[in-house]
């Protein structure tokens, strides 16, 4: 069960493919914490993932408002994120919810960064910077939970990347709380559904730490991070009409920081091109371009240079991983 010392996936544990497995996984889980955490109280960082989404309707189901949840927003979330987290958490689910609207801070701190590590490096540090200073306005906090999953166990020890809670301030020495960290995603996202979270959070595609900041090409100015966020938006709506969510592994939109030529209503615009990128991969080392109906791509082509403020054309990306990584930066 979930206090396992030892980092093995047990070798009695069947894989969890129905309904019923999931349930009786979830039944296992809610016991253990409620036996582990007696009246305590424990801490989650909730982005939004389906990782630390399972993790946080676990702990409702287990100790109701014993669980804080607290979710960072940086700005650099898609578009409605952080309502669906709100709306879902607190307001379906009652869960003891945190929002901090944290987005001035990143971009601020963002401001004139262009490298890509460098980027990555600060909103990793505000993150945990952020996530401290709620943390120590908390009494009687004696727990920390983390969406801690299998892979992640497998590939690079315990701790998330993104959510480096092992970079916390040690007054901050949480015993750690890992209620899904032998589940497969695939695991994961059937615990999920049959806990109650939607669909759409449920399916959600992988999205890197540090947000739409790693698809803001360079230095993020604000009006280009919101046509990431806007054009973003449209693919995935577009995709989701077309029966696509959930079946194409990872696609997004992507704004360099260079303008080119166009002409709308007779008359010339210098403004960004939007490009597309949408991949098939097993596990995110290599990766297949996605085939898609044209009648599809020219639909999104239209609704972007329509919609999007600041954009004059869309450029898609067309290149396998290798050579080219999946993200842009
Ligand atoms: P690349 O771009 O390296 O991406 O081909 C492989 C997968 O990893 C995701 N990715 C990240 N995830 N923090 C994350 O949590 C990051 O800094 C990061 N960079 C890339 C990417 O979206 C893809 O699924």
């Amino acid at each position: 069960m979930s206090v396992m010392s030892d980092n093995v996936r047990p070798a009695s544990m069947a894989r969890i493919t129905t309904p019923a497995l999931a349930d009786a996984f979830i039944g296992e889980q809610v016991a253990a914490l409620r036996a582990r955490l007696g009246g305590k109280r424990v801490l989650l960082a909730l982005s939004g993932g389906v990782d630390s989404s399972v993790v946080a309707a676990l702990l409702i189901r287990a100790v109701g408002r014993q669980l804080v949840c607290v979710h960072v927003n940086h700005g650099l979330l898609r578009k409605g994120e952080p309502e669906q987290v709100v709306r879902v958490f607190r307001d379906e689910l009652g869960a003891e919810l945190i929002y901090v609207d944290a987005a001035d801070r990143f971009l601020d701190a963002l401001s004139g960064v262009a490298e890509p590590e460098r980027k990555r490096k600060i909103i990793g540090k505000l993150f945990i910077d952020v996530f401290a200073e709620e943390a120590k306005k908390l009494d009687g906090i004696e727990f920390l939970a983390q969406g801690t999953i299998y892979p992640d166990i497998l590939e690079s020890g315990p701790i998330k990347s993104h959510h480096n809670v092992g970079g916390l301030p040690e007054e901050l020495n949480f015993a750690l709380v890992e209620p899904i960290r032998f589940l497969y995603k695939d695991e994961v996202r059937v615990v999920g559904r049959q806990l109650g979270l939607p669909e759409g959070m449920v399916s959600r595609q992988p999205f890197p730490g540090p947000g739409l900041g790693v698809r803001c090409v360079g230095a993020i100015t604000r009006d280009r991070l919101e046509a990431v966020r806007e054009s973003d938006a449209i693919l995935r709506e577009e995709f989701a009409a077309a029966g696509l969510a959930g079946k194409v592994w990872q696609y997004f939109t992507v704004v360099p920081d260079f303008k080119t030529t166009g002409v709308t209503d007779g008359k010339r615009t210098y403004a960004w091109p939007v490009v597309i990128r949408a991949v098939n991969t097993v596990d995110a080392v290599t990766a297949e371009v996605a085939e898609l109906d044209f009648a599809l791509v020219q639909r999104i082509v239209r609704r972007i240079t329509a919609e999007v403020p600041g954009v004059n054309r869309v450029l898609w990306d067309v290149t396998p991983k290798p050579s080219a990584t999946i993200e842009w930066e």
